[in-house]
């Protein structure tokens, strides 16, 4: 199978809310291949950031799938309306969702991608059954909650687990990884086996966002022998 296609998410989280739509055509055109939106609900995390009515505003104005993290719990009975508000990839915590298979059913019932995002302290044999309705697992490289955390670093051996799992399955599911990503921990989760990069304050806190994202798809140097 092919590898699967290298993708830049800026996450909007740092972005500045006040001008939001700005934003939003900035990054797209700097190279931003997704955009990620964090959702979270000052409930499964400690932090309260924005809902399904911003979703939509942004849907107005972006070109890019929108990659929706959802933070919250319960996450089943808000669904529907985050892909009615145009969400394409829509990603649940197993925490939030006790029965996540159904939840992934219901998010590709719903037209939506269905991605299963796992904590630093989530193990891997939680997606290990689900694989089949699964297209997108997020790999947290920090604890869910809020932007510009340091990166944790053992979680690379874990990248490196889930991208075993998903080239023995056979499938076609995006290996994302979410929170720290910078131009040095960037080239680090791809040589793990990720495809799909969220990065934050290392885009919206650049100068230049199409220097910020150019720095993350630069090809990757063979380490010394
Ligand atoms: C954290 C969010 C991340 C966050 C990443 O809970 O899921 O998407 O925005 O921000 P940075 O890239 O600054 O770590
Ligand atoms: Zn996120």
């Amino acid at each position: 199978m092919a590898p699967a296609p290298l993708r830049i998410a800026p996450s909007l989280l740092a972005s500045d809310f006040a001008r939001l739509a700005e934003e939003v055509r900035a990054v797209e055109a700097a190279g931003a291949d997704w955009l990620h939106l964090d959702v979270m609900d000052g409930h499964f995390v400690p932090n309260i950031t924005f809902g399904p009515a911003l979703v939509k505003a942004i849907k107005r104005v972006a070109t890019k799938p929108l990659d929706v993290h959802l933070m919250i719990a319960p996450a089943d009975a808000f669904l529907a309306a985050f892909a009615e508000a145009g969400a394409d990839v829509i990603t649940v915590h197993p925490e939030a969702s006790p029965h996540l298979h159904r939840t992934l059913q219901a998010i590709r019932g719903l037209g939506c991608k269905a991605g299963v995002a796992l904590n630093p302290g989530t193990p891997i044999s939680t997606v290990k059954w689900v694989l089949d309705s699964t297209d997108l697992i997020l790999a947290m490289t920090v604890n869910p909650g809020f932007g510009g955390q340091g990166f944790i670093e053992n979680q690379l051996g874990k990248i490196a687990a889930l991208r075993r799992l998903i080239d023995g399955s056979g499938r076609e599911i995006d290996l994302e990884v979410d929170g720290g990503i910078t131009a040095r921990t960037g080239p680090l989760v791809r040589e793990a086996g990720a495809n799909v990069l969220v990065a934050g304050t290392a885009v919206f806190g650049a100068p230049d966002y199409a220097g910020a994202i150019a720095a993350l798809k630069a090809p990757l140097t063979v380490a010394a022998e």
